[in-house]
C-alpha cells in the first residue's frame, strides 16, 4: 500500500502517520523528520536544510527529491510506504510519478487532511514532542498526563525550533501558495481524498481508516474524489 499524506503545516500529518504506519505496518517517511535528523547529525544535507527550515521556507526540490529517491529504494519500502510531507510542489509530484513508474509501483491513496488556516497557528505553537521517542502532543488539544513528560516513555518534551509564531506564519504562507496546484494535480489523476482534519484526532484516524479499508460511508466527514487504485 503506497500512501501520500498531505496537508498544511499543523494539519495533523505526523499525528495520523504514526497511527497509519502502526496499523498498516508500512514505513512512515517524513521529509521533515529526515531533514531534522540530518541537522542533528550536522551532515552537509542538514546544513543545507537548516538554511531554509529555520526561516520556514521549502528546501529546494533537487535536495528533497534526492533524499526521497534514496529512502524509497530501501528494502522496507517493498511492502509499501507512507510519505508524509512529500510531495509539496508539483515539480516534486512529477518526479515522484517518474520514480514510481521506474519502480513499477503506483500510488494507492493521496490523503489530504484539510484544516482551516485559523486553527493551524494554535496547533503549531502549542505542539510539544518527546525528545526520546518522537511522540507528538499538544498543550491543550492532546496534553500529556504529567506536564512536560511523555506518556509513552517518560521522555522530556520540547518545542520544535520552527514552531514559533513568526516562522509558523511563513510556513503557512509558503505551503498555502503551493497547495492548490498540487491538489489539482492529484484531483485530475483521481487519487485525491479530502479528510476533515478539524475533528478530534481519533475521528480523523477513523475517516482515514475507513478510506483505506475501502468502507468509507460518511458523506458528512469524508469527501472522496474519484478514488482510484484502491488495493489495501
Ligand atoms: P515538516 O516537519 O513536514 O512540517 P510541516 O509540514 O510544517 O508539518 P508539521 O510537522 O508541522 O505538522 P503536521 O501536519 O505533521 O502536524 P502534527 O501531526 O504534528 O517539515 C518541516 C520543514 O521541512 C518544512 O517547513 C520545510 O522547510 C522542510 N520540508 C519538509 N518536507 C519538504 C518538502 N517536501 N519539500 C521542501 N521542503 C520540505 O500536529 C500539529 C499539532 O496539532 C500537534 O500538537 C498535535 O498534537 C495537534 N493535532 C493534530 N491533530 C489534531 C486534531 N485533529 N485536533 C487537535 N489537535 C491536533
Ligand atoms: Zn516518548
Amino acid at each position: 500500500m503506497n500512501v501520500l499524506l498531505m496537508g498544511l503545516p499543523g494539519a495533523g500529518k505526523g499525528t495520523q502517520a504514526e497511527r497509519i504506519a502502526q496499523k498498516y505496518e508500512i514505513p512512515h517517511i517524513s521529509t521533515g523528520d529526515m531533514f531534522r535528523a540530518a541537522i542533528k547529525e550536522g551532515t552537509p544535507l542538514g546544513k543545507k536544510a537548516k538554511e531554509y527550515m529555520g526561516s520556514g521556507h521549502l528546501v529546494p526540490d533537487e535536495v528533497t527529491i534526492g533524499i526521497v529517491r534514496e529512502r524509497l529504494s530501501k528494502d522496507d519500502c517493498e511492502k509499501g510506504f507512507l510519505l508524509d510531507g512529500f510531495p509539496r510542489t508539483v515539480a516534486q509530484a512529477d518526479v515522484l510519478e517518474q520514480m514510481l513508474a521506474e519502480m513499477g509501483r503506483t500510488i494507492n491513496y493521496v490523503l489530504n487532511i484539510d484544516v482551516a488556516r485559523e486553527e493551524l497557528m494554535a496547533r503549531l505553537t502549542g505542539r510539544r514532542l518527546c525528545r526520546n521517542c518522537g511522540a507528538t502532543y499538544h498543550v491543550i488539544f492532546n496534553p500529556t498526563h504529567v506536564e512536560g513528560m511523555c506518556d509513552k516513555c517518560g521522555g522530556e518534551l520540547y518545542q520544535r525550533d520552527d514552531d514559533n509564531e513568526k516562522t509558523v506564519g511563513t510556513r503557512l504562507e509558503v505551503n498555502i501558495s503551493q497547495q492548490q496546484p498540487l491538489l489539482d494535480f492529484y484531483q485530475e489523476k483521481g487519487y485525491l481524498c479530502n479528510i476533515d482534519g478539524s475533528q478530534p484526532i481519533d475521528m480523523v484516524f477513523k475517516c482515514i481508516d475507513d478510506i483505506v479499508c475501502n468502507r468509507s460511508n460518511s458523506a458528512t466527514t469524508v469527501i472522496t474524489n474519484g478514488l482510484k487504485g484502491v488495493t489495501a
